[in-house]
């Protein structure tokens, strides 16, 4: 079986393939860039790397050839990334690849304001109709944005300034999505399959603030704000609004358009969703945040 992975040089797509050519599936990746040299070390150990470009649908016809399952990993540019999805399903239906599996987000419905719900929700429709078999795995918030990008400048600051207003989420390791991705990749029985990859407990960013006080040493005092001094703070970091292709500011690679209406959804009570899915696809319980925390320990107390 041949599969195929979209983003495979990002940092989901680098640990779906780590955990993939550990199960001896080297010789059936096929590795999706914009850029081949970044991924020339897959090539070493027998994976293909083919270009594609989400921009240019030409080359995915081209990038899907022979492929029977598809990981497409979304895209960065949130809020833009329908027409990008759609050219690289529309390739894979055209070039016959059997099985789609989507990583989404959890909570899509018309009332949600997070943008990327206008991602997520129009791509599984294009999915669902596009004549190939499919799988979502509905993702809730990484926990590792909120300790590993976000979690340093917390600390920095004294502060995390948030408009969430003690809405609660069941934040997820991204490893544990990535490995729920591969229980998929690597069984059959999720065609036609909806699956919510949570984290085990529901908390709110006051519960996390005193994880990483805790643990790092360093106060951070959680302080309620408006979407408007969420923007102020996203601004004064540099981070831009709208999206930028590529670009990392300050540890965080997201456009504050993103997270500002995401804070709102979470404030709304739009994520707080939990499921045992994580176990059910991988055997095991899903990790917690305190445990991303712990295993961060070291970087978190250096940050400040
Ligand atoms: N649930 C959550 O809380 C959460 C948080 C963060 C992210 N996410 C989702 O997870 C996804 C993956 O995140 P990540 O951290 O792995 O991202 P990342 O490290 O920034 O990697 C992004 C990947 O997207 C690829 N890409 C960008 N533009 C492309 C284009 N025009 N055509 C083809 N590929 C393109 C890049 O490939 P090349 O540069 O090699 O072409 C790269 O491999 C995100 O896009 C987002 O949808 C979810």
């Amino acid at each position: 079986m041949t599969i195929l992975i979209t983003g495979a040089s990002g940092q989901y797509g680098r640990s779906v393939t780590d955990k993939l050519i550990a199960r001896g599936l080297a010789r059936e990746l096929v590795l999706l860039t914009r850029k081949p040299e970044k991924l020339a070390d897959r090539t070493t150990v027998g994976c293909q790397v083919r270009y594609g470009d989400f921009d240019k649908p030409s080359s995915l016809a081209a990038a899907m050839q022979g492929i029977d399952r598809m990981l497409l990993i979304s895209g960065t540019r949130v809020g833009k990334r329908v027409a990008q999805h759609k050219a690289a399903i529309d390739a894979a239906a055209s070039a016959g690849v059997k099985q789609i599996i989507y990583t989404s987000v959890v909570g899509i419905t018309p009332q949600n304001p997070a943008i990327v719900i206008r991602d997520h929700g129009p791509t599984e429709e294009l999915i669902k109709a596009s004549g190939c078999a499919w799988t979502i795995l509905r993702d809730q918030h990484y926990a590792d944005a909120m300790v590993v990008n976000m979690g340093p400048n917390y600390i920095r600051s004294g502060q995390w300034l948030t408009s969430t207003a003690g809405g609660r989420e069941a934040l997820v390791w991204r490893e544990d999505c990535v490995e729920s991705a591969v229980a998929v990749l690597t069984n059959a029985g999720h065609a036609g399959k909806t699956y919510n990859i949570t984290g085990p407990e529901l908390l709110n960013f006051g519960d996390i603030a005193r994880m990483l006080t805790e643990v790092s040493g360093h106060e951070v005092k959680l302080v309620e704000t408006t979407d408007e001094g969420m923007f102020a703070m996203f601004d004064a970091m540099g981070i831009p609004r709208e999206p930028v292709d590529d670009q990392v500011v300050s540890g965080v690679p997201w456009n504050s358009n993103d997270m500002v209406s995401f804070e709102a959804a979470i404030r709304g009570g739009h994520f707080a969703i939990i499921s045992d899915d994580v176990e059910k696809l991988t055997g095991r319980k899903p990790r917690g945040v305190r445990q991303l925390v712990e295993a961060n320990a070291a970087m978190l107390r250096a940050a400040k």
